[in-house]
């Protein structure tokens, strides 16, 4: 679907992210988010947390998944997503720090493993995600799914590619603090949500979302996996989508 402009879409995908909240609380359900970061997402995020205090929409029955951290990365750091998460929703809305799920950068090299297959586990232990809010780095990478990733990758540890930190590097103030690796949840968890939103804004993002959309599904362009997801859409304002 594709937008004149990226607020306009954010506010209709913030829209239905609090539809299914309500849906789930009438059900008496808790309501299983996977929260992306980045700058695609923000302007999703401030018109939830606008909802939230203007019209009463209650995060109490909301769980969160976040796709991704850098590794090694505490959890105060302001590069961190753990960070970026509360400054731009958590700490404004209802919801319950025991329903926060981030992966956790601060473990240690040899808990790393079963960290990410307990992330895995709990995920599970909710009947999956119901909703998944994605971005698109320039590698085609979903989370921090890099070229190379398998389909049926669950979360893991993960090496960054070089476009990637590169991308990353003016946050971090320069290339040599980019962490070189990161925790992400897999191709297969991203792709068991029961409904996925991608959203790309810009025109750097052009070149990768014709592949993306377009190309044939391969390993080397993560995203293209999503073709095979049926209940995916891409939300993408018209310059993201201007190679189409
Ligand atoms: C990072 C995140 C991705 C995100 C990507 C794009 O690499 N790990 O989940 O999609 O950045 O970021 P932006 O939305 O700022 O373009």
């Amino acid at each position: 679907v594709i937008f004149d402009s990226s607020l306009e879409a954010s506010i209709l995908v913030a829209k239905e992210i609090a539809n299914l909240i309500h849906r789930k609380e009438e059900l008496n359900e808790p309501c299983v988010l996977g929260l992306a970061t980045g700058s695609s997402p923000i302007k999703v995020y401030e018109e939830l947390v606008r909802m939230h205090k203007e019209e009463g929409l209650s995060f109490k029955n909301v769980i969160t998944f976040n796709l991704d951290e850098y590794y090694p990365m505490d959890k105060d750091n302001i590069q961190s997503y753990h960070y970026f998460m509360h400054d731009h929703l958590f700490d404004h809305v209802d919801i319950s720090p025991e329903h926060i799920n981030i992966p956790d950068g601060t473990v240690s090299f040899e808990e790393l493993r079963q960290s990410c297959i307990d992330y895995e586990m709990k995920i599970k232990s909710y009947g999956g995600l119901d909703f998944q809010l994605l971005g698109i780095g320039r590698t085609g990478h979903i989370g921090f799914n890099e070229p190379g990733s398998h389909i049926n990758s669950g979360t893991r540890s993960i090496t960054l590619d070089h476009i990637t930190r590169i991308d990353a590097a003016p946050s971090f103030l320069g290339i040599d603090n980019v962490p070189r690796k990161a925790i992400t949840m897999g191709i297969g968890t991203v792709r068991s949500a029961k409904r996925i939103v991608l959203l790309a804004w810009g025109i750097s993002k052009a070149e990768i979302l014709k592949k993306t959309i377009e190309g044939d599904v391969t390993s080397q362009v993560p995203a293209t996996y999503l073709q095979e997801h049926n209940n995916t859409t891409f939300v993408l304002d018209s310059e993201a989508s201007s190679e189409l």
